[in-house]
């Protein structure tokens, strides 16, 4: 029988993973290509990671490596015909490519919520922000129109919005951007989500606010256990919030680990790249940022080696041009922590410690 039918039977048309320690959130080699005019975009190419309940998950990589492809393939939001999407997303048990999509998205909004980097593309223009979020509250609690209105104007106000009993009947063009954001934050959080996935979430704010939006995450996530996903090129949101953490590179994960191992012995090139290159909140040196030679690579026509190769300056160092020719698996280099990368571990090790620590 195919996964297919077996699906359409109620089965489920695989099993559970079973190296997941209970994790809320598992995916497991999740591949989203999209067929455009210019050919198969791979812009998420097997990726798999597990989160837990009450942890965090930081994604990072720089613009264009598949982070937000990711996020919206886990929310079941890539139905679109041109969108080939395979692998298997298990949240509490229930595995959703496979589902009926009425199914994912009765899971959307109480189960799983995204904040998008634009607020935009998650508000509806004709409605005011109260009737939003009103609205996406009563889908999950059967309570009164007034009973939502006060719970709308509650979360307004817990997100940082003056005058929430006002600004609550506002539409969304009479708010500025950083408003805006808030009231879209005050939507995908208002039911609670035991998944929270949030894409960029601060990007547009200053710092001010965005420590205020970070806290209140983690009161949420303190509060009800929620699973986190922080999607940010600031490594330091990442080193305040994230328990572990997924480094993207051209579609797929080149490195994997507890946040802590990831910052202290990371073992990927990349991912020592992007220590160098990317602003700390936690470090003001910003002088000494060296941005990654090159640019990403594009994701139709990937070449067949490592993907990181046309701009790493250690590709010569494995041996007969494996670099090129063969893509680099994820090896076990530390406890819980992955990295793909064909050069020797003692190398990389020493190379870290030697070369590239020192600097940083
Ligand atoms: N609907 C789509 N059709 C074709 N290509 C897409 C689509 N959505 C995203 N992409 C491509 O997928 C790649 C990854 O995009 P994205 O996940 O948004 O990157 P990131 O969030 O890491 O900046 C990009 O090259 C982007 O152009
Ligand atoms: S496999 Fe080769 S090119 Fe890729 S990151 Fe490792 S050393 Fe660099
Ligand atoms: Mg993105």
């Amino acid at each position: 029988m195919s996964k297919l039918e077996k699906a359409a039977l109620g089965e489920p048309a695989v099993a559970a993973p079973s190296d997941t320690d209970g994790a809320f959130l598992s995916v497991r080699d999740l591949r989203i290509h999209f067929d455009t005019d210019d050919g198969l975009v791979k812009s998420v190419d097997g990726v798999s990671f597990d989160v837990q309940r009450g942890r965090t998950l930081g994604i990072v990589g720089e613009s264009g490596s598949g982070k937000s492809v990711t996020s919206l393939g886990v929310m079941g939001l890539h139905r679109s015909a041109r969108a080939k999407v395979s692998g298997e997303v298990w949240l509490d048990g229930q595995e959703l490519i496979a589902a009926d999509p009425d199914d994912v998205r009765r899971l959307r909004g109480r189960k799983m919520a995204m904040i998008f980097q634009d607020p935009l593309s998650a508000m509806h223009p004709y409605y005011s922000v109260g009737q939003q979020i009103v609205e996406a509250y009563r889908v999950h609690h059967k309570v009164s129109k007034k009973e939502a209105r006060k719970r709308a104007v509650e979360m307004l106000d817990r997100v940082g919005i003056p005058e929430p009993d006002k600004r609550v009947d506002g539409y969304p063009h009479e708010f500025s951007g950083g408003m805006r954001q808030r009231a879209m934050i005050a939507m995908a959080l208002v039911n609670n989500p035991e998944l929270l996935i949030a894409d960029e979430p601060t990007t547009a704010l200053d710092v001010t606010v965005q420590a205020q939006i970070l806290d209140l995450i983690r009161d949420l996530q303190k509060e009800f256990g929620s699973a986190v996903i922080m999607i940010t090129h600031d490594l330091g949101v990442v080193a305040e919030m994230a328990d572990d953490l997924l480094v993207m590179y051209g579609g797929r994960c080149v490195e994997r680990g507890p946040a802590e191992g990831v910052f202290s012995e990371p073992r990927h090139p990349y991912t020592w790249g992007l220590l160098g290159s990317m602003p700390r909140l936690d470090r003001d040196e910003t002088d000494r940022l060296i941005p990654i030679k090159g640019s990403p690579p594009s994701l139709i026509n990937v070449p067949s080696g490592c993907a990181f190769n046309p701009r790493c300056p250690y590709a010569d160092i494995p041996k007969d041009n494996v670099t090129r020719t063969v893509r680099p698996e994820l090896t076990e280099v530390g406890e819980r922590h992955w990295a793909a990368c064909h050069m020797g571990q003692e190398q990389r090790e020493r190379i870290w410690t030697e070369e590239i620590a020192p600097k940083l």
